[in-house]
């Protein structure tokens, strides 16, 4: 869940006091009876429809610093109380607090939310406070414009928050505003969108038409964002982008001149090891940007993509689908509803054999990444929905992988055909993942252990809708007794966004990727992206487990990416297989050498290649 929108009101701003209209004036809380009247004028928004004089007690009364016959205002109309607001002087750090500002519903979109904001700014201003400060929801857009207008200045203090804060002003109509950061100094002038108020589709650029058409098949249907433009070196891609999509989205063989298109976001599918230089450039060019898999190739990538995020407050969104599949995405339900209880144990595999469609994946060429990449580096995929549904950081990992077998020396891939990561999470929990796609059979497989019960996704041979399907069994309570009740389920999950997914690619789970980005940027704040930081958590076990292999498999720590003082020991970190990355950092791609691929199998691939266009 991402934080709320944050705004702060300098002491420097100038203030005037407003005349209240006829009938209105103000008054401060005095006794029980006020309390009723509080809570009735924060539901419908700050307060359950049903709350009662008790819920006063928990927001207001029982903090130590706020006293309520000072701080807790009443906007009163011939005599009723219809508005409130606490205002609240923290001397320690001589820091104004606005909160709880609440209008009776039949009193909203008067524009009275500006004298509460008037007599809270006046209360804190006498009482001597540096700043006021105050969070709210992109959602309460009544308020924010209100907010505005009494002074109060967005805070850029959390990822994304540029982003928001852009659409935000979208929806108000407002053009643009001076943003602070956390320490109050000035970040610089925000501008709304190029896009009418109400205008609810995002508009999307594609780097890479391969993978991409995915994004693009999605905008077909979906109804929040449209593709506007396309960018591939490829020709033949080009030519089938225009063939497929029509004439309506420009077609760009250049990068530098594809950024230049007027669109909201961007979605990178180009090569899999490529894609940080690119997401840094798309942000430092006020784009937003959905990444597929993976996020960097290097630590220093991963330290220059995660600073960039910080720095421009762009919304960075992961595109690891495997996290939507129908099986994980209850997983992840039953976990944050408690029904697992606290996570323990659990296990992912992507076994992908690969052979059958290599040429079309790799055009036969000897040094495209998948031939190039190392056994553990294409992890996200069976690490991802693990770290996604525990929300839990991995701290540790040792790495594992098979000899380089004869179908890989076919493919013409240089790496041993599986991966393995053991992995240990902040909380002690244990998580082991697989993959590979020189592996013999497909199985994408998930399952969780908690302390109340277990749930896994179906096996993909058993026929059975693989991870379309659940099983699970979990108890009320982590107390084993013999009379206990198990709860069982067996099922194929479904809900409204599932319905709305149908049977988009890889199990459903393609369409939420770009459903969430396009919901986020449109001011959803709970759109359930993955952003940097839980990312690198699904990159970093699988980096850090070949580490471990070259190491002879010893254990390696893995750093928090949100810490700077631990990411600063990786800034100029370029090992990776890559010769033009690495510079003298250069790893090879499987840990016993460089194996020997014979010259025959690329001739193969690339026959096989030219004949799949010539059929096409
Ligand atoms: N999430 C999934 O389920 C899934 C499935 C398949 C692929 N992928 C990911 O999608 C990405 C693309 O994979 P792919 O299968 O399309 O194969 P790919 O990596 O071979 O294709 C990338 C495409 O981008 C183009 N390209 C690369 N660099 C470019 C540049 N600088 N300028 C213009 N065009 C450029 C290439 O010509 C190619 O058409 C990879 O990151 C891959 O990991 C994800």
């Amino acid at each position: 869940m991402s934080e709320q929108l944050k705004m702060y009101r300098l002491s420097t701003t100038p203030f005037t006091e407003l005349t209240l209209p006829e009938g209105y004036s103000y008054s401060n809380y005095r006794n029980e009876s006020d309390k009723l009247a509080w809570v009735e004028c924060c539901k419908d928004g700050l307060v359950a429809d049903d709350a009662d004089a008790s819920v006063f007690d928990k927001r207001e009364s029982a903090k130590p610093h706020i006293n309520l016959e000072k701080d807790v205002f009443f906007l009163d109309y011939n005599g009723e109380h219809i508005g409130t607001c606490t205002a609240v002087h923290h001397t320690d750090n001589n820091e104004g607090e606005l909160h709880m500002v609440g209008m009776k519903t039949e009193f909203r979109g008067k524009g009275l939310g500006k004298y509460l904001n008037n007599i809270a700014v006046k209360k804190l201003l006498a009482d001597g406070a540096d700043y006021i400060v105050l969070t709210t929801d992109e959602w309460r857009l009544g308020a924010v414009k209100s907010y505005l207008s009494s002074g109060f200045q967005p805070v850029k203090y959390d990822i994304g928050m540029v982003t928001r804060w852009e659409y935000t002003l979208t929806a108000l109509g407002v053009d643009e505003c001076v943003m602070l950061n956390d320490d109050r100094s000035v970040f610089g002038t925000i501008h709304r969108r190029n896009r009418a108020k109400d205008d609810k589709i995002i508009r999307l650029g594609v780097l890479g038409a391969g993978r991409g058409r995915t994004m693009m098949e999605y905008c077909k249907h979906g109804k929040n964002a449209k593709i506007v433009a396309v960018c591939d070196f490829y020709e033949p891609a080009l030519k089938d982008i225009r063939k497929s999509f029509g004439e309506d989205i420009a077609l760009y063989p250049d990068f530098d001149e594809f950024i230049k298109h007027d669109m909201d976001g961007v979605v990178l599918a180009n090569y899999a090891n490529a894609h940080a230089p690119f997401a840094i450039k798309c942000m430092e060019n006020g784009k937003d940007v959905l990444s597929e898999v993976l996020p960097v190739q290097t630590l220093k990538e991963a330290v220059e993509l995660t600073e960039c995020v910080e720095k421009t407050g762009r919304t960075y969104a992961y595109a690891e689908n495997y996290c939507y599949m129908p099986a994980p995405r209850e997983m992840r339900r039953m976990y944050k509803d408690g029904l697992l209880g606290e996570f323990e144990y659990g296990e992912g595999e992507y076994m992908h054999n690969c052979e059958p469609g290599w040429h079309r994946y790799t055009r036969g060429l000897p040094e495209h990444w998948r031939n190039t990449m190392y056994s553990t580096y294409y992890c996200t995929h069976s690490i991802g929905p693990i770290i996604h549904i525990s929300g839990l950081r991995p701290v540790s990992v040792t790495g594992f992988e098979t000899p380089c077998n004869d179908r890989m020396k076919r493919m013409g891939a240089k790496a041993g055909h599986t991966g393995m990561e053991i992995i240990t999470l902040e909380n002690g929990a244990i998580v082991k993942s697989i993959h590979g796609v020189g592996c013999s059979k497909c199985s994408i497989w998930y399952s969780m252990y908690g302390s109340k019960g277990m749930a896994e996704s179906s096996r993909e041979f058993a026929d059975i809708g693989g991870v379309r399907h659940l099983h699970a069994e979990y108890d009320d309570t982590d107390v084993a007794s013999e009379d206990m009740t198990h709860h069982k389920i067996d099922c194929d999950p479904k809900d409204e966004l599932s319905e709305a997914a149908g049977d988009s690619g890889h199990g459903g789970s393609d369409f939420y990727t770009s459903y969430y980005f396009a919901q986020r940027l449109l001011g959803e704040r709970n759109a359930e992206i993955i952003e940097i930081y839980e990312a690198l958590n699904m990159f970093l076990p699988g980096l850090f487990a070949y580490r471990s292999i070259l190491a002879g498999n010893n254990s390696m720590e893995i750093p928090d990416f949100r810490d700077k003082a631990q990411r600063d020991k990786y800034r100029n970190d370029t090992a990776c297989t890559d010769p033009e990355t690495a510079g003298d950092m250069l790893i090879p791609s499987y840990s016993k050498g460089d194996p020997e691929i014979p010259e025959e199998s690329y001739k193969i691939m690339q026959e096989k290649y030219k004949k799949h266009l010539e059929n096409k």
